[in-house]
């Protein structure tokens, strides 16, 4: 029986700690891998049209919706690299990354499928072409993006991540458990991007600047707070980058009220995650036992759903 050549590539969710939006201006960001939410494309042979089927198109590759552009980037990048334009492939791609919820949904996508064709055609693919790929396919999807969903929904470890620099591996050690609340409305990142860079380009630009500069600040310090295990300053200082993502007009009215119930219930401090404008949000527990009662209020209140991440001894 003849073998079937099958091509795989796995990528999983990512949260943002602290510094979104800011990070697309040069701030530094805090984010890790979120290994409970998945992304594996698998590549098999067709004898007709290349086709792709996922949650939101199931038929010919070549007709996707609009919606899906930066996925036929993707595929035509790696395959114009690859010199196998004509090739005729059967795309699956399955997910537990909730779509368009500041997960990293749209980065973590590019990032399995470039990696599944790759597999699939049996050649070595370098982290530096992996990157510049997805940096093609998310400037489709986000307009302007800093890279950092690229790279966390690659990477294995929690980063201290600066647009174009080196990034720097974190230890996370804190005596803390961070609960991610799901409010089930898609986020809006391009327009939310789109949106901050008007603000800092119209006539309040200084005043934008300065809120993005303290955001910054606000990670340089959860650093330190990260490191000295202090978890009470590190959901303080998540609480004031919520305030300042406010300011910026990126939260939403379904992301205030869960934050707003996770802060009732007893959180150290809770903000969005992600481009924001819906999408998901996160809150420090001090323990698990406090985690999984926050997360009842949250279902309470309306979350689509709830993860529980303990922030110890992940590096
Ligand atoms: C989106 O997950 C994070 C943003 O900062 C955009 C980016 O970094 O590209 C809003």
């Amino acid at each position: 029986m003849e073998e079937i050549k099958i091509g795989r590539g796995f990528a999983h969710g990512k949260i943002i700690l602290m510094g979104e939006h800011a990070v697309v201006y040069g701030q530094p960001a805090i984010a890790f891998p979120f290994p409970a939410t998945k992304m594996e494309v698998t590549v098999t042979e067709t004898s007709g049209e290349p086709t792709i089927d996922c949650a939101f198109y199931s038929g010919v590759l070549a007709k996707m919706p609009e919606l899906l552009e930066s996925l036929r980037k993707v595929a035509e990048l790696v395959l114009t690299d690859l010199n196998q334009q004509s090739a005729k492939l059967k795309i699956k791609i399955e997910s537990s990354i909730p779509a368009e919820r500041g997960m990293g949904s749209s980065a973590a996508v590019a990032v399995a499928l470039t990696r599944a064709l790759y597999n699939y055609f049996g050649r070595k693919l370098s982290k530096k072409k992996l990157l510049t790929i997805v940096a093609a396919a998310e400037t489709i999807a986000h307009g302007n993006p800093s890279g950092l969903d690229a790279l966390m929904t690659s990477e294995e470890t929690p980063l201290y991540f600066i647009k174009g620099k080196e990034f720097c591996p974190l230890t996370l050690n804190l005596d803390a458990v961070l609960v991610v609340g799901d409010t089930g409305k898609t986020g809006q990142t391009k327009a939310a991007v789109a949106s901050v860079a008007e603000k800092i380009r119209g006539s309040k630009a200084e005043y934008y600047q300065k809120n993005l500069d303290n955001i910054g600040d606000l990670v340089k310090r959860s650093r330190g707070f990260l490191e000295k295990n202090d978890a009470a300053s590190l959901g303080k200082a998540m609480s004031e980058g919520q305030k300042l993502l406010k300011e910026l007009d990126v939260s939403s009215y379904e992301l205030d009220h869960l934050i707003e119930t996770a802060d009732s219930a007893g959180a150290l401090g809770a903000k969005l995650t992600g481009g924001g404008r819906g999408g998901c949000m996160i809150a420090l527990a001090s323990d698990r036992k406090k985690a999984e009662e926050i997360c009842l209020e949250l279902t309470l209140a309306g979350a689509r759903a709830t993860w529980i991440y303990e922030m110890r001894g992940i590096s």
